[in-house]
């Protein structure tokens, strides 16, 4: 099952892996609306950077059937897709993957979906290069041995089109038989970790164990991870880099007993556009994930939070980004 794919029935749609309903049952939703879609990103039916990229952009070829089969006016086009564009605002990626489809707009509907599917496509090219790329700087730095690894939040084939980023390189790292285990952080409050990360390694066969976040730091100086490998929502120049919200703590701990940190991305979650992390924008969710747990309430009523899903971990504790490029040694400044 894909994570993401565009269906031509009934004039097109796109269809989702529901990541809401992960680990307990995969189940297809249909989006047949540029609203539909929008709720799905926002309430995580699809997520993870770069599959919020290859989404934007099938959602800007549903806009371009709709708006041809329904004589929409430049108007209405106009803000469906800047909805779109804006349904989250951390990941660049779903900016990137927007624009990049709208921008064949005036070619017709055929066009973008073109486009976008060229997208996806890539994406999947991608991950597999970045997984070569981090799995050989590993063994270059560490040697050639089974690794222990660290990961926090899902960067896998749910988070892409397929194999993922950081998980992409666990893969590959467990093709080529260098993995002892992966420790999965839970992820709270959403568990993507538990939910999601977990629920893939299973399939893959990989061995692992899912630890609360708050043992992260502790698993680090027992001396149990030989590497931490995450993904990023957006990478700014300087290497900062925004990630879910859980991520500074765990880069934090590792920089102290000097494990590496690695950041694995495609190109397109670099902006460029940024010198530095502190122009990311940070995504603030409802108090309700924090304050309930599968629909029952886990504090007093009434409790106000503080939940960002992303944190912006400076660059002078990032080891390395790793990119469908090349491997950025920023904690040694070296800029994207
Ligand atoms: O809120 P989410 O689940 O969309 O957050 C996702 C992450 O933070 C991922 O680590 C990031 O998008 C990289 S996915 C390859």
């Amino acid at each position: 099952m894909r994570t993401i794919a565009w269906r031509e029935e009934n004039g097109g749609f796109i269809q989702l892996l529901d990541q809401r309903r992960l680990p307990e049952s995969a189940t297809q939703l249909d989006v047949t609306s540029n609203e539909e879609l929008i709720n799905a990103i926002q309430n995580l039916a699809v997520r993870g950077a770069p599959a919020l990229g290859v989404a934007g952009a099938l959602g800007v070829a549903l806009i371009a059937h709709r708006a041809e089969s329904e004589s929409w006016s430049k108007d209405d086009i106009e803000r469906a897709i800047s909805q779109l564009r804006e349904a989250r605002p951390t990941a660049v990626n779903l900016a990137w993957g927007v624009d990049l489809a709208k921008g064949q707009f005036t070619n017709g509907p055929a066009a973008v979906l073109k486009l976008a599917l060229k997208l996806a496509e890539d994406d999947a090219k991608s991950c597999r290069e970045m997984g070569r790329i981090g799995a050989d700087y590993l063994i270059e730095k560490l040697g050639k041995k089974k690794l222990r690894i660290l990961t926090h939040c899902n960067t896998g084939a749910l988070a892409t089109t397929e194999w993922g980023t950081a998980l992409g390189v666990v893969r590959e790292l467990h093709s080529r038989k260098l993995i002892e285990e992966v420790f999965a952080d839970e992820t709270r409050p959403l568990l993507q970790g538990s939910r999601l990360t977990a629920w893939e390694l299973a399939q893959a066969g990989i061995p692992y164990r899912i630890l609360p976040d708050g043992a992260a730091a502790s698993a680090l100086f027992s001396g149990l991870i030989d590497a931490v490998l995450i993904g990023a929502d957006r990478i700014a120049r300087n290497g900062d880099s925004a990630n879910k919200i859980g991520s500074l703590s765990v880069a934090v701990a590792a920089s102290q007993v000097a494990v590496p940190f690695l950041v694995v991305a495609p190109e397109s979650t670099v902006d460029r556009n940024i010198e530095s992390g502190e122009h990311i924008e940070i995504e603030f969710r409802s108090d309700s994930e924090v304050t309930t747990f599968a629909g029952v309430n886990i504090a007093p009523a009434g409790s106000e939070t503080y939940n960002p899903a992303f944190d912006v971990t400076p660059a002078r504790y990032i080891t390395a980004v790793v990119t469908d490029k090349k491997v950025y040694r920023v904690k040694d400044g070296e800029a994207l």
